[in-house]
């Protein structure tokens, strides 16, 4: 599927050149159909010769597009927004990246009645293993979710969820990765307190967190039926396991992501 809409990312940071490079290289979008905005020149020369789009340092270039991408930082968002409000035309779709602002203040901001899809993604999207979860504002329709997933499926999976459900998704996968990279700075401390290399080290335990989500994914099982597989009784693994569960780290780990719930929350306000 190719897609044809000019399509303008306000904020050309790492999220936005992750999602522009996954567009254009997998053919999905043509560079000539994309433009960049940022205030950074320098940022935004390098994009133009990486990937062929075109650029600018006014986003007043939103007046032709028919998609209009937020990808700044979101204590940058009102000044964008109250920036393109005048300019922006009725029928262009706007996608926000931005984390914690809700879909109606981004309507009200662009005075009442827009599409709007808000995106959840996360830092994997960088290397085009994200995981996004997308919602609906109020106005925008099927069509809408459809392209902005088709968008972001170039940076990896994308599901679909209701807008409230956002503060549950930032707990899980947008926060996700930093404690996925927790258990590994703990494994990796171990394997040198144990005397292991550590780059080899580091390769076996990339490997192994990339092989146990595979081994989940492929075969459908549940966690706990996974690892009771690896638990020999008296073995190495169940030494381990009982010394997490007396250290009460799995319920520490469901009182984090309610905190990140809870923030999130917070700072939607
Ligand atoms: N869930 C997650 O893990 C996750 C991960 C990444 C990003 N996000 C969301 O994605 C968004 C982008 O994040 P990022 O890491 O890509 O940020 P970033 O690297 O800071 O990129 C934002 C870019 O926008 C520029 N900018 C600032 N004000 C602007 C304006 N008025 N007009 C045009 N450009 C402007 C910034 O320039 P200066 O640097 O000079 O200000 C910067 O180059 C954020 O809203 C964030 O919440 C979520």
């Amino acid at each position: 599927m190719i897609m044809e809409s000019k399509v303008v990312f306000i904020g050309a940071g790492n999220m936005a050149e992750a999602i522009v490079s996954g567009m254009v290289a997998g053919g999905f979008c043509a560079p000539e159909k994309i433009i960049m905005t940022d205030v950074r020149p320098e940022r935004l020369a390098d994009l133009e010769r990486e990937y062929g789009v075109s650029i600018s340092t006014d986003n007043n270039v939103v007046k032709n597009a028919e998609i209009v991408v937020l990808a700044v930082k979101p204590q940058a968002m009102a000044e964008v927004l109250k920036g393109i409000m005048p300019v922006l035309r009725k029928e262009t779709l706007v996608v926000s990246i931005a984390a914690g602002i809700p879909t109606a203040k981004i309507e009200a901001a662009l005075g009442g009645k827009r599409r709007v899809v808000r995106v959840m993604p996360n830092t994997p999207a960088l290397v085009g293993q994200g995981a996004s979860a997308i919602a609906a504002g109020t106005n925008a329709d099927e069509a809408d979710l459809e392209v902005t997933e088709n968008i972001l499926s170039c940076v990896g999976l994308t599901v679909r969820v209701k807008e409230k459900e956002l503060d549950a998704v930032t707990a899980l996968s947008g926060s996700g990765p930093a404690y996925v990279f927790y258990l590994l700075e703990g494994m990796l401390a171990a394997a040198d307190k144990m005397g292991l290399d550590k780059e080899t080290a580091r390769r076996l335990a990339l490997k192994t967190v990339e092989g146990a989500a595979r081994l989940m994914d492929d075969t459908g099982e549940a966690a706990d039926a996974l690892r009771a597989k690896v638990t020999s009784k008296g073995g190495t693994t169940e030494a381990a396991i009982r010394s997490l569960d007396e250290a009460g780290v799995k319920d520490a780990i469901v009182q984090a992501l309610l905190a990140a719930q809870k923030r999130s929350v917070e700072l939607s306000k």
